[in-house]
């Protein structure tokens, strides 16, 4: 199949609609990370979805909605916590998992009985949802395992010749995939993937936030996932990742020791001054680690590299999300110094 690169036009975007109601795959921008979409109804476009990532079948879709009125269509309760979050979030990069009902099919869940709803706020996506009058499921469109893609041509790299078409809405602006939450009691969350809407601001509305332990810890074997998505390696490059915990002094004292051939370190902007290794920087602060480190995971591919080295960032606000991926791509390999 040959995948055509689709733009911003009225018509580019009715093309996609058009397909995304006609059971083709779509790569398509969001606010996050770009996704793969397909109509979420539509059994066999949802397969096509799985077959084209090579997602294991047990790990569930998250459907996007242009309202989050909408969710009620899709679900058999909403409890009164997640209207008032919708209201402060809604569009924008948090999902809710809810009850599903049966529109929604066990493919697209994943064999669960809930669903994750979200509503994103990047405007060709949500005319894609409005044209093509589609509940869309959307994985982000990276070939499972690999790094999230946050262009166009992050898309084309993995799904070239995979998907009917791609449609290019330029550089996602967070960069990490949407917070994802549970609801644990009437007044209480729980976080199961960390993103850009961050615990701080959803404590401004709920009694209690839980960071799930398998945010920051490797779920012991044989345990249960709250989220399945937690259970599989993911994010990360051909190179073996390890992440450390260090000021940068310390950090550039260890590379000192460790460096060598095929190696890279992957630092803060800002510390390269003092740093004469082989490196690449990913940002100064937490919004800008975050929108910037999935493509440097994938350049750090292109540059051949077999060994990274990643200076570990905050947990602070979005900087949790950024921790979560990298550590993630690291297999949970920390250095602490
Ligand atoms: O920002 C995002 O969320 C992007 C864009 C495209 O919207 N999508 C995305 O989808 O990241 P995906 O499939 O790559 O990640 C969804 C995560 C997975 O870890 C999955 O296990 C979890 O959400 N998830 C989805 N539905 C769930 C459910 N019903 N219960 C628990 N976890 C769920
Ligand atoms: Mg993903």
């Amino acid at each position: 199949m040959d995948t055509i690169i689709l733009k911003e036009s009225s018509e580019d975007i009715a093309k996609a609609a058009e397909l995304i109601k006609n059971g083709q795959i779509v790569g398509i921008p969001t606010e996050t990370v770009y996704g793969l979409g397909a109509d979420a109804c539509n059994e066999a476009a949802v397969r096509a979805i799985f077959a084209a990532k090579g997602r294991p079948a047990d790990n569930p879709l998250i459907v996007h909605l242009s309202d989050f009125s909408h969710a009620k269509r899709y679900t058999s309760y909403i409890p009164s916590l997640a209207l008032q979050l919708a209201k402060k979030f809604c569009p924008g990069p948090l999902t809710m998992i809810l009850p599903k009902n049966d529109k929604i099919p066990m493919i697209t869940s994943g064999g669960l009985e809930t669903v994750g709803i979200r509503v994103p706020s990047h405007k060709i996506m949500r005319r894609i949802i409005e044209e093509s009058g589609c509940p869309i499921a959307a994985p982000s469109a990276n070939t499972s395992g690999l790094p999230s893609p946050t262009c166009a041509a992050h898309v084309m790299a993995d799904m070239n010749g995979k998907i009917a078409a791609v449609v290019d809405g330029g550089e996602s602006r967070y960069g990490v995939e949407s917070t994802v939450i549970s609801f644990d009691s009437e007044n209480v969350i729980r976080i199961l993937r960390p993103g850009a809407v961050t615990r701080e601001m959803l404590l401004e509305i709920c009694d209690d936030v839980i960071i799930d332990p398998a945010i920051l810890n490797e779920l012991e074997e044989g345990a249960m996932a709250a989220s399945p998505g937690m259970k599989y390696k993911h994010y990360s490059p051909k190179a073996d990742v390890v992440m450390i915990e260090a000021s940068a002094e310390d950090f550039t004292r260890y590379i000192a020791e460790n460096d060598g051939d095929k190696v890279y370190s992957l630092i803060y902007d800002g510390d390269e001054k003092l740093f004469p290794y082989r490196h690449l920087t990913y940002g100064a602060d937490s919004l800008e680690q975050a929108h910037m480190i999935f493509s440097r995971l994938r350049e750090l591919d292109e540059l051949g590299a077999k060994k990274v080295y990643v200076r570990a960032p905050s947990t602070e606000g979005v900087g949790l999300a950024v921790y979560n991926r990298l550590i993630r791509a690291a297999g949970f390999e920390v250095i602490r110094i």
